[in-house]
């Protein structure tokens, strides 16, 4: 059986590097699968800083970005975190059999601590104890995310295994499904992926002009050949794997079209290539928005069946763990 999970966290505008690298898969992986669920992980979201007044906006912002994407809620369960305290009661059970040593080694938790070293709490270091948590408590076995979430989804893979060992086989193993487009990286600085904020990425609802002035300000690489090279063209390289992923024309294809073009030409197209992309999408997403009782409907319907596959887990493992009392 494929049961897949995963999850955004509701901290910023969904951008075109949330798409490629994990929603594309998503919506395949739904017709696939024989249960999906996607999840909007606000209790992650709070791990960094975030504003009361306008976070339940960013949330319901984040659902309507997956439904426009393609998210289907006849084929998968679309929730929000913290309506499914299951996540977070598992979470704890995991708390207390994952060495410390496991989490503060951790590329994400050592960024965000560079970031901003006063954010130094609990729940940053805890983050991927609970992602572990979300993706185990439905017994999922195959995660479509990006490269970014590797280290996440073997230690979701160390915490299993320890929980077998020490109470019973209860989990599979589980996989990361990547996409081609796994790293996407920024418009302004091709070290650092493509993030949330800034006009570093492009936001899912960018309407067509700013799309356009974020390619062109777009850096480019010395030289100018439209090759695609990551090592010695990171920026171009980047920018011809968005048309790739977007136009669905080969990169060998794409380096022929633009053999004897310039790069301003080549970011003049790739921003139509991009506004005609998400067209369809932003149409989709206005019809959701403007209906907001039929998408509070599908989250209370996914929320409803969540919590009655995740409790059967809790009860397997409060079972195990000799809670069931
Ligand atoms: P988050 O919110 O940072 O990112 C969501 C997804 O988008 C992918 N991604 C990218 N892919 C390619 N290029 C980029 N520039 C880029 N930026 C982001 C991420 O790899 C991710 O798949 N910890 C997770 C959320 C989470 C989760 C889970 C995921 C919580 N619980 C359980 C899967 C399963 C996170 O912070 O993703």
């Amino acid at each position: 059986m494929t049961k897949v999970f995963s999850g955004i966290r509701p901290s910023g505008k969904l951008h075109l590097g949330n798409y490629l690298g994990a929603i594309k898969n998503w919506i395949e992986l739904q017709n696939e699968a024989d249960k999906a669920i996607f999840a909007v992980v606000d209790y992650h979201g709070i791990t960094t800083p975030f504003d009361p007044k306008t976070y339940p906006q960013q949330v319901a912002d984040t659902v309507l970005d997956y439904l426009a994407a393609g998210v289907n809620p006849d084929k998968a369960l679309l929730i929000r975190q913290s309506k499914v305290p299951q996540h977070t009661e598992l979470a704890w059970i995991f708390n207390t059999i994952t060495p410390v040593s496991w989490l503060d080694r951790l590329p994400t938790y050592k960024e965000q601590l560079e970031k901003s070293s006063k954010y130094n709490h609990m729940g940053l270091l805890d983050y991927p104890v609970l992602m572990a948590a979300d993706i185990l408590v439905y017994k999922s076995n195959l995660v479509p995310v990006g490269e970014d979430q590797m280290p996440h989804i073997d230690l979701t893979n160390e915490i299993a295994k320890k929980f077998n060992s020490m109470f019973g086989e209860t989990f599979e193993p589980v996989k990361a499904k990547l996409t081609e487009g796994a790293r996407i990286m920024s418009l302004q600085d091709t070290s650092k992926k493509m993030s949330k904020t800034g006009d570093e990425g492009i936001a899912l609802s960018d309407d067509p002009d700013t799309i356009r002035a974020k390619i062109k300000k777009a850096v480019t690489d010395s030289g100018k050949d439209i090759l695609f090279n990551e090592d010695t063209k990171p920026a171009i390289s980047n920018l011809i794997t968005i048309y790739h992923l977007l136009s669905v024309k080969e990169i060998k294809n794409i380096e022929a079209m633009y053999e004897n073009k310039s790069y301003s030409e080549f970011k003049n197209d790739l921003a139509e290539v991009v506004v005609d992309f998400l067209k369809p999408f932003q149409e989709k997403r206005r019809k959701f928005e403007d209906d907001p009782k039929t998408v509070l409907n599908i989250l209370e319907k996914s929320e409803d069946k969540a919590r009655e596959l995740a409790s059967k887990t809790l009860e397997e493992v409060k079972e195990k763990m000799g809670l069931n009392y």
